[in-house]
């Protein structure tokens, strides 16, 4: 991107989704397309997922149309070179009198909380710190249900979308207030705790209920959104597990995963569920329409409304080289 309307680059560093568990079986192979390139998927027999560039170094064959798992190994289906999972080492090349020394690039893999992730570092440097397993919450909770979204945006400008709470009133409406935040980091870790007064109309409803809202990330794409309250004497929890990762350096996939806390009468769970499925997709949609639109403010006006706009961006720039940032204020001053 780095286009007139964003300044800054469009492949941060961090973990990013490439796929969701279910979607990779054992001894499956699957290209993805994410950071402008095809990456082939694969899991061995043992159930690990790897994730390697896509073009075999013997004559260049596509690993992801017809390559084949054997034991913990692919094997290309031009020639039959196989590759070790684990390193991307060539372990074999058939009747060659020596095994080739040379490697795939394999991605690093992180599989956790049903989040088959790669590790994004522009000088292809190792994962620094890693994604935790997703907090357990009090109570049982629904299965997730996923919207998905492609979208013509830069990661920052949809991850930024959780620390500005001052559009939530002016265009959401599910608050008619600017809600208070109090914005924590530890590391590649972000927290921001709030309290919620949710509107009921979005849901139909009369009223309105309040309880806190958390939003935890890990790096600037594993988002984890948690709001718990009551009504009517009954516990209520709604989640949300999002990711965004980009897919060439215009567009981003967006994928929301929702859950909401059972309720007494299970009949009404898959209800709630679908409700708030709605009511989060609406908003969702009312952002996209911004998101695709809008250019990416390095030097954004602020008034005092704005919340620790300045905390946020400033937690940001670890997923940034100071040679991308140096950059970025270049372009800047040149785009306004
Ligand atoms: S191109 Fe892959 S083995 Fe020849
Ligand atoms: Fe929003």
């Amino acid at each position: 991107m780095e286009s007139a309307r964003t300044p800054i680059t469009p492949y941060p560093r961090g973990w990013f989704l490439v796929a969701r568990s279910g979607e990779l079986r054992p001894k499956q192979v699957k290209t993805v397309h994410y950071f402008g390139q095809d990456i082939v998927l694969y899991r061995t027999a043992d159930g690990t997922a790897h994730a390697v560039d896509p073009f075999c170094p013997h004559l260049g064959a596509h690993l992801g149309h017809g390559g084949k798992i054997e034991n913990d190994a692919i094997r290309c289906p031009f020639h039959g070179w196989t590759y070790d999972g684990a390193s991307g080492a060539c372990v074999h090349a058939p009747e060659a009198s020596k095994t080739p020394r040379v490697s795939l690039r394999h991605w690093h893999v992180q599989e956790v909380s049903g989040m088959i992730l790669v590790w994004y570092h522009e000088q292809g440097e190792a994962p620094a710190w890693r994604v935790p397993e997703m907090p357990e919450e009090e109570g049982r909770w629904t299965g997730w249900m996923e919207s998905r979204w492609r979208l013509r945006a830069c990661v920052q400008d949809v991850v930024e979308n959780d620390i500005d709470v001052a559009h939530i009133p002016a265009m959401h409406g599910f608050s008619k207030k600017i809600p208070r935040v109090d914005f924590t980091t530890d590391g590649p870790m972000m927290r921001i705790d709030s309290t919620l007064r949710l509107e009921l109309e979005q849901f139909g409803l009369w009223g309105a209920i309040e309880g806190p809202l958390i939003t935890r990330k890990w790096g600037l794409t594993v988002g984890y959104i948690v709001f718990t309250s009551t009504l009517l004497g009954f516990p209520i929890g709604l989640r949300t597990l999002g990711n965004t990762t980009p897919i060439d350096e215009e567009t981003v996939d967006l994928r929301l995963w929702y859950s909401v806390r059972r309720s007494p009468i299970r009949l009404l769970d898959p209800l709630i569920a679908r409700q708030y499925r709605r009511f989060f997709d609406h908003t969702v949609n009312q952002d996209v329409k911004i998101w695709e639109n809008k250019m990416y403010r390095l030097y954004p006006a602020l008034s005092d409304a704005d919340g620790p706009f300045v905390a946020y961006r400033r937690w940001a720039t670890q997923f940034y080289s100071e040679d991308e940032m140096q950059r970025a204020r270049a372009r800047a001053r040149v785009i306004g």
